[in-house]
């Protein structure tokens, strides 16, 4: 059984497969049509932190190709009523697909050790490999060849710069991460991303010179993420050198365009000059995050057989 725990679950060619069916997906939206390619399909949205984006873009994605989704918060009981195990078994019987947001990686991966239903990571303190998707389908939309250009998060190693990281490998972007060194990802985290993709050409700086000039994308996270709300003051005062503001940006091409998974702190990582500037892509990649990830439920449909490449072909809906 196929799941999205990480990017590292996807070979190169099925991430451009899901990337190019959003896109397809997307473009028949636009022309207002909806084909019904999940119809009668459940998806369980099974939730331990907040979301705007990923449980409304789920939800609706879903319901567009036909399917219904359910959201599970803490009063299902997983982990306090009942051993993971019986949850995930009686919770496979009634639905096709889960999307978990969890406080624990390994609580998602625990979920889909036991292989009875498709379980989608919807963000762990590890990765968030749903928006990662939706970064890559947001910077295709300005050419979709992405091999050799250059992204430059501004932040600290956290769920979104590590699956950002892994998402450039795997489309031969240069990844480029800015902030206090103490923030960098691990060695083991990029030396795991190098082994699977030995030319993967990643660097962390403290200098905004060294890995501003050459980017094409420059993109930011809050600077304290959800969980770690006892480190708020600390990290405030060690990012403030690196909010990305015009000065920041002064380093950067001035057709670089900005990035940001969203939710904002506006007035801390990033400026209103720069977050709501014409460079913005912000509101259209959170946009794309229900089109990648529609791509990718269709995708998961097909690896399990609930779904063909005749039926996508009926809708005009090519599998590259
Ligand atoms: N970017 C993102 O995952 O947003 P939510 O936390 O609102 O889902
Ligand atoms: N790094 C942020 C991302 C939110 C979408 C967090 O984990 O809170």
């Amino acid at each position: 059984m196929r799941h999205l725990i990480s990017l590292f679950d996807l070979q190169q060619s099925e991430l451009q497969t899901i990337l190019s069916l959003g896109e397809q997906i997307k473009t028949l939206l636009e022309r207002g049509v909806r084909p019904p390619l999940l119809a009668r399909q459940v998806l369980a949205m099974l939730f331990e932190k907040p979301s705007l984006r990923t449980r409304v873009s789920f939800e609706a994605g879903i319901c567009q190709l036909g399917g219904t989704a359910m959201f599970l918060g803490q009063e299902v009981g997983w982990k306090s009523r009942e051993t993971t195990a019986d949850f995930i078994r009686v919770l496979a019987q009634y639905t096709d697909f889960v999307v978990c947001r969890a406080k624990l990686h390994s609580s998602v991966q625990e979920l889909a050790s036991f292989d009875r239903v498709p379980i989608i990571n919807g963000l762990t303190d590890l990765s968030h490999p749903c928006q990662a998707l939706a970064d890559l389908m947001t910077m295709r939309q300005s050419g979709p060849d992405l091999a050799g250009r250059q992204v430059t998060f501004v932040g600290d190693g956290n769920n979104v710069s590590r699956s950002l990281a892994l998402a450039s490998a795997m489309n031969g972007m240069k990844f480029r991460l800015l902030g206090p060194r103490e923030y960098f990802m691990t060695d083991s985290e990029l030396q795991q991303i190098s082994q699977r993709y030995p030319n993967a050409d990643m660097l962390q700086s403290e200098q905004p010179e060294e890995v501003l000039a050459g980017a094409d994308f420059v993109y930011t996270d809050v600077w304290t993420s959800m969980g770690q709300e006892a480190e708020s003051e600390r990290r405030k005062r060690d990012f403030a050198p690196f909010q990305v503001n015009e000065k920041l940006m002064r380093h950067a091409a001035s057709d670089c365009k900005v990035l940001h998974c969203l939710p904002a702190k506006r007035g801390e990582e990033i400026t209103d000059e720069v977050i709501d500037s014409g460079h913005s892509m912000v509101v259209e990649q959170a946009g794309n995050r229900m089109h990648a990830q529609k791509g990718l439920l269709i995708w998961l449909a097909l690896q399990h057989g609930q779904l063909s490449a005749a039926d996508l072909a009926a809708e005009g809906i090519q599998l590259s």
